[in-house]
């Protein structure tokens, strides 16, 4: 069938050589600490090519040339954010909520309780650690702070609207008391309800660069799932980095497909993904 002139032609797209390919794993690597070994070929491919059409540009070369040059500032940005792999769900790895909840109950201080969410995804982590507090300390008493480097996926958690399948994700007592099911406009979502909202906020932050001053210390950092993604430096800088982070007797929490063994010599495990800061060398 012939095009009319009014319809848009998109040009044949030319396969990402390994050259290209290299030139995304420097620039991801550089920006985000993020590693991509070869097997991440045709994710990245796959991800970008949109991008190629965005620009009507034919080649990944073109797309580089445009990513790392000052034309259009923003696609640095749309790169990262497509090239993140942001799964998350709510209560994932329940544990660590089981552990979050004898903590809340153990604690004998009435300053505010603090917790940071460092790679939160579209929130849902933030919000499980939410829902947990405020059912052992209600409303007031606590804050948390969700962070990610992709902005798309902080536009979700912001938005704290997520489609009706994911609500089986959480325990009914916790569906019933913190989340609304929407209606109308609406129909086929939930979200949380605004006494929890009330208590977090999110920014935009990369680990791999310097960290907010801004942000205080914190009782709880979970750092979960992120650290997969990066190389062996890059873990040590992070976890060292966010050490500054944490209350004296303050905890960071990894995925549990993690370890900081043999990473950081300065944290000192209390349970398999759960540290604390060494005070001296016989902690
Ligand atoms: C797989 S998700 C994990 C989400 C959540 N923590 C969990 O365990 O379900 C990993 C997240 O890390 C974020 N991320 C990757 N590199 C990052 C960096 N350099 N700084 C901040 N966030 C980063 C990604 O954007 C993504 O949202």
């Amino acid at each position: 069938m012939e095009k009319s002139a009014s319809t848009p032609v998109h040009l044949q797209l030319s396969p990402l050589t390994d050259k290209e390919f290299a030139g995304f794993q420097k620039l991801i690597y550089e920006w985000a600490g993020i590693h991509m070994n070869e097997s991440k070929k045709a994710l990245v491919s796959g991800r970008l090519m949109k991008r190629l059409r965005h620009y009507n540009i034919s080649t990944f070369s073109d797309y580089l040339r445009i990513v790392k040059g000052s034309e259009f500032p923003e696609e640095k940005q749309i790169m990262i954010n497509l090239l993140t792999t942001n799964e998350t769900y709510f209560f994932r790895e329940p544990k660590h909520f089981d552990w979050l909840r004898q903590k809340i109950r153990t604690r004998n201080t009435a300053e505010k309780f603090r917790l940071w969410s460092a790679a939160s995804s579209s929130g849902q982590e933030a919000y499980t650690i939410a829902m947990v507090i405020a059912e052992e300390m209600g409303p007031h008493g606590w804050e948390i702070l969700g962070s990610d480097i992709s902005e798309r996926a902080l536009s979700v958690a912001i938005n704290a609207t997520y489609p009706i399948e994911q609500a089986a994700q959480i325990p009914e007592r916790y569906l019933k008391r913190f989340c609304l099911k929407g209606v109308r406009e609406s129909e086929g979502k939930f979200c949380i309800r605004p006494e929890i909202l009330q208590n977090i906020r999110f920014f935009r932050v990369n680990l791999n660069e310097a960290l907010p001053q801004n942000f205080g210390l914190f009782d709880v950092i979970f750092l979960r799932n992120v650290m997969i993604y990066f190389d062996r430096p890059t873990r040590q800088k992070v976890a060292e980095g966010l050490m500054h982070f944490l209350k004296p007797d303050g905890n960071l929490v990894i995925g549990h497909a993690e370890s900081l063994h043999g990473i950081t010599e300065r944290l000192r495990a209390i349970k398999p993904t759960i540290y604390v800061a060494r005070t001296n060398n016989f902690t």
